[in-house]
Formats: structure tokens, C-alpha cells, sequence
């Protein structure tokens, strides 16, 4: 069994708190790896070095940092099967989208790398002669990284690439749930060259190290990916000391079915939309909004196909839903179902533990389709499981009322034939990724990535956005003149 340290200034350390934790297989509950509590005391040295290393970092030429996350990347390809079957086995989800996961962090960092050779800034005249003006885009300094257990290789390289390439060192607290992901990621960034301390991991609870990193007064900044309630205590403290935040929330994604639309389409979304990484996506789709003439078609279709879904172990390529990620998940959806259950929503499959081997070991729930009406708790609250409730409307209009709803705007979908639906979903759903024919779930790492209302705080990761979490705007105002020049003074 390999016991891990802390990871600071380029070197594994033991935490002086003399405690750990096991991260387990939440498929069969095997313990992978052994790791540290951290205390405030380590992510004070994690902070010291990040610190400390921050002036170099800072001026190592931005198209090097780039080669350096290439290279990560380069790592990670040659890895993948194993990283995909590591991911899997700590975290639940299927092979197939534990590689998938390898592969979205290998996107980012390809694609982050570039802005190695772009960081690009504005020029723009004076209303002097000889004078010339630029923008600068500066790292913030020492940045806080607290990232979630769903995808624990891609959104960690959301935000740690996002970070490195831009110049800023990293406190970086991964979720408690998949240490072993973070480790391996560390490990593979000083791999490919990152120097000592730019980069320090420190494991352990988030009331301990996660609280530690918004309250240290030396950094500057705080990415966080995780629940409301989380993001909503973070903000407020680091608010309060004018650091940088930027949240990735929950979620409560609709699909809306509309009449014209390709039924055997829109079952296969909704399937993978609900039922992919076992409904534990901020993106997953755990509401499905149809109107009434293709209603009975849609939901027998979809029924037919969530009862031949396999449900088991997601090392297996023929099982298509794995274990939910831990025993407090798995008593948290259970939950769900039961107060779905109480207000009166009619169970139409699923909601059960597996029981008896192979399951007793791991925490298995059968995909579950709930009829429901708007305004249920299961309809309005993030349940992060394989939980669907379906609804029924009379029109468009009814349609983007329901999905509006509700407090968060992660992900939306609509499926519809009419290119004149299309359109105005894409400017009526509130919400900061909307498809069209397609499944909530599946963003591509080039855009931006980001909800509206209760799910952030307007941050936007991935795509183009994703230096200006990162990132000071400095102008720079240059005059040649030889002269003194004075800007708004008419004489
Ligand atoms: C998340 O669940 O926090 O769009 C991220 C998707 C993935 C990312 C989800 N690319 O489903």
C-alpha cells in the first residue's frame, strides 16, 4: 500500500498532524493508497514556498511554462489506459469515461499551452502625440486550487493549467475522494519539468485545509469547483479579505423535449445525459421537460432503455452505470428518492441499493426515472446521482418556464426540429451552456465553461476565459515624446 506526504516545494512531507486517511474503490470499498491530514500549520509552508517561488515563475517565459504542460499532456497520453483504470477505480465511473476524463485533462492542457504564445493584450493610441498604449496580462500571485471528486483528472487541469500558464503558483487541496488522481497529476508536472514550489498539494478535510487556504492572507485568489453551500462560505470569507474567487456550483439541468423532435435521439441524451458518470456531474441532466403529444412515446422508449442498462463494475466495458463515488453519496441519493417518493412523484424505475454480491461491497443504485410535477423537491434541488424526474408541458413557452426554475444554471439542452425553437432556447434558457439536440453533459474544453444564477459567481474556466481567473490587466501607458504630456489638460 503506498502512503503519500504532502507535497510541497517539490518534495513529499509528512504532515506534524500524525493523521491520514484511505482513499478507497467505491466499487468494492478497497483501500488504493494511504494519505495525510494536512493541518493550517502545512498549507502555511505550502504557502511559504509558493510564495517563495513565485518571482522566478513568474518571469519563466510564458511559451516555456506552455512546453512544460505539453508535456504533461504528452505524459498523460502515453499513460492513459492506466490512468483511465486509476480514475475508475477511485472515483466509480466506467472506463470508458475514466478515459475520457485522462483524455479531457490532456485537451486542456494542449490547448491551454498555446496561450503560452498568445496572452494577448490591446494596443490603442494616445490622445498625445508619441505616446503608445498596452495591456499586460499579470499573474495574481499565490492561488488557492480546491477542486471536486467527479472528474479528478480534467477539472483539476481546468484549473491548475489555467494557473501555471499564466505564471501564478498553486496551493492546490484536492478532494478527499481522489487524492490518488491529484498525486499522480502532481507527480506527472514535475515530470515534465515544473520546477519546485510552484505547484505544493496539500491533502486532507476541507474544514481544515480547504479553510486554511480562503483564510491565509497570501493568497490571492481561490478557485473552487463543489456544492452551493461550499461555494457560498468560501466567497463570503475570501470576500471579505478582496480575493479573487471564482465558483463552479451545482446544477439542476433540464433537457426539454419538444414535439418535433427525433424521439430516438432524444432518449439516447437524456441516457447519457442522466445516467453517464452515474448522474454525478455538475452538468448531468436530472430533469426532462416534454411536451405532452410525444410524452407516452418518449417515456416507454426511455424506460425500455433504462431497464437493459447494466449496472456493476465499471471496469467492465459492457456495464454502463458504476457505483456512486462514496457511502455519504450513496446515503444522500437514497435519500432523494425517498422524499421523492413522499411528495407523492411516481416511481416509475429504479431507486434501489444492489444488494447481495458483487454489490454489497460498493455503493450501486439502480437507474431511477421519476414522473413528476414542478416544483417537487426532486425537481428543484441538485441530487448528483442517477436520478431523473420526468415532466410534462403544454408548449414551448410552459417548456423554458420549468426549466428557468429552479436556482441554478449550469448546463440546458433542448431537442426540436424547428431551427426557429432552437434559437430562441439558445436565448431563453438561463443558464451558461446550452445544446441544442444534444445531451447536457459532453462540454468540449475550448469554450467557456460556467453556470449563471446559483451555480458561480460569473467565472467562467476552459475556453477563452479561462486566463482572466488567473489573471491582472495592467495598462501601460508609454510616451516617447521626451517631453512632459498631460493627458485631459487642455492649454
Ligand atoms: C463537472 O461536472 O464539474 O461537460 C464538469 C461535462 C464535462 C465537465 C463536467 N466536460 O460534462
Amino acid at each position: 500500500m503506498k502512503n503519500y506526504g504532502l507535497f510541497i516545494n517539490g518534495e513529499w512531507i509528512q504532515s506534524k498532524s500524525g493523521k491520514t486517511f484511505e482513499t478507497k474503490n467505491p466499487a468494492d470499498g478497497q483501500t488504493l493508497a494511504v494519505f495525510q491530514e494536512g493541518t493550517q500549520e502545512d498549507v502555511g509552508k505550502a504557502v511559504d514556498a509558493a510564495e517563495r517561488t513565485f518571482p522566478r515563475w513568474r518571469k519563466f517565459p510564458p511559451p516555456k511554462r506552455g512546453e512544460i504542460l505539453l508535456k504533461a499532456a504528452a505524459i498523460m497520453r502515453e499513460r492513459k489506459e492506466e490512468l483511465g483504470k486509476m480514475v475508475t477505480q477511485e472515483m466509480g465511473k466506467v472506463i470508458a469515461e475514466g478515459k475520457g476524463d485522462v483524455q479531457e485533462a490532456i485537451d486542456f492542457l494542449e490547448y491551454i499551452s498555446g496561450e503560452g504564445r498568445r496572452l494577448l493584450g490591446e494596443t490603442t493610441p494616445s490622445e498625445l502625440p508619441n505616446k503608445l498604449y498596452l495591456t499586460l496580462k499579470q499573474p495574481i500571485g499565490v492561488v488557492g486550487c480546491i477542486t471536486p471528486w467527479n472528474f479528478p483528472l480534467a477539472v483539476p487541469c481546468w484549473k491548475l493549467g489555467a494557473a501555471l500558464i499564466t505564471g501564478n503558483t498553486i496551493v492546490f487541496k484536492p478532494a478527499t475522494l481522489t487524492p490518488l488522481c491529484a498525486a499522480t497529476l502532481v507527480e506527472i508536472f514535475h515530470q515534465a519539468g515544473l520546477p519546485a514550489g510552484v505547484l505544493n498539494m496539500v491533502t486532507g478535510p476541507a474544514e481544515v485545509v480547504g479553510e486554511a487556504i480562503v483564510q491565509h492572507p497570501n493568497i490571492r485568489a481561490v478557485s473552487f469547483t463543489g456544492s452551493v453551500a461550499a461555494g457560498k462560505d468560501i466567497y463570503a470569507k475570501a470576500s471579505r479579505m478582496l480575493k479573487r474567487v471564482g465558483l463552479e456550483l451545482g446544477g439542476k439541468n433540464p433537457q426539454i423535449v419538444m414535439d418535433d423532435a427525433r424521439i430516438d435521439l432524444a432518449v439516447e441524451g437524456v441516457l447519457f445525459g442522466v445516467f453517464g458518470t452515474a448522474g454525478q456531474r455538475c452538468t448531468a441532466t436530472s430533469r426532462l421537460i416534454v411536451q405532452e403529444k410525444v410524452y407516452d412515446e418518449l417515456l416507454k422508449n426511455l424506460l425500455a432503455r433504462t431497464k437493459a442498462l447494466k449496472v456493476g463494475d465499471p471496469l467492465d466495458s459492457a456495464v454502463d452505470v458504476g457505483p456512486v463515488a462514496s457511502a455519504e453519496q450513496e446515503t444522500k441519493i437514497l435519500k432523494y428518492i425517498q422524499i421523492g417518493i413522499e411528495e407523492g412523484a411516481e416511481r416509475i424505475c429504479g431507486g434501489n441499493k444492489l444488494k447481495g454480491s458483487p454489490y454489497d461491497k460498493g455503493f450501486f443504485i439502480t437507474p431511477t426515472i421519476f414522473g413528476a410535477q414542478h416544483g417537487m423537491r426532486i425537481t428543484r434541488e441538485e441530487i448528483f446521482g442517477p436520478v431523473l424526474s420526468v415532466m410534462k408541458v403544454r408548449d414551448y413557452e410552459e417548456a423554458v418556464k420549468v426549466a428557468n426554475d429552479v436556482e441554478y444554471g449550469l448546463s440546458s439542452s433542448i431537442y426540436t426540429g424547428s431551427v426557429n425553437t432552437a434559437f430562441r432556447a439558445m436565448q431563453d434558457l438561463e443558464a451558461g451552456v446550452t445544446y441544442i439536440n444534444a445531451p447536457t453533459i459532453g462540454a468540449e474544453v475550448h469554450l467557456p465553461f460556467g453556470g449563471v444564477k446559483n451555480t458561480g459567481n460569473g467565472a467562467r474556466e476552459a475556453g477563452t476565459e479561462a486566463i482572466h481567473e488567473f489573471t491582472e490587466i495592467k495598462s501601460v501607458f508609454i510616451d516617447f515624446s521626451g517631453k512632459l504630456q498631460k493627458a485631459q489638460i487642455v492649454e
